[in-house]
């Protein structure tokens, strides 16, 4: 048992919390900020849905202790992408593609596609699927969120003969 006080700043807000350090992010996001967006799945770092940004990388925040976040770390939650009526351009495309089926995935998803879109100019089709490959969707679902995403990526292609 370690408690300790720590400052976590979350989608531009400093949050000053105390916390057992070991304590998984997720629950600090989902439990103490009421940031429900970010979804418990596997628990186990297997599936995607828990995923935020942490200075601009994907980390899976049920596997991921709080104590280990470093204070100025920058966390992103899919809170912190848009709102409503200033939704990214990956979380409007998901709607417009329907790219979902109940929805519970969509959060590690548009996060998960953000840094892939941050770090990879005009990707294709083939990457974006290589990226997205650890994000499970359990509706089938993910020929739409690949057209969403790819987009967004400015990457439609003609289809190959
Ligand atoms: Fe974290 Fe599945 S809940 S990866």
């Amino acid at each position: 048992m370690n408690r300790r006080e720590l400052t976590l700043l979350v989608n531009g807000t400093n949050h000053r919390l105390t916390v057992e350090t070991s304590e998984p992010l997720l629950w600090v996001l989902r439990d103490r900020l009421k940031l429900t967006g970010t979804k418990f799945g596997c628990g186990e770092g297997a599936c995607g849905a828990c995923s935020v940004l942490i200075d601009g990388a994907v980390y899976r925040s049920c596997v991921v202790a709080v104590g280990d976040v470093a204070s100025g770390e920058a966390i992103t939650t899919i809170e912190g992408l848009g709102a409503p009526g200033s939704l990214s351009a990956l979380q409007q495309a998901f709607i417009d593609h329907t790219a979902f089926g109940c929805g519970f995935c969509t959060p590690g998803m548009i996060v998960t596609a953000t840094a892939f879109l941050e770090g990879t100019a005009n990707p294709s089709r083939q990457q974006i699927i290589t990226a997205m490959d650890d994000n499970l969707c359990r509706c089938a679902s993910h020929p739409a969120i690949l057209d969403a995403i790819e987009e967004v990526a400015g990457s439609k292609r003609e289809p190959e003969d």
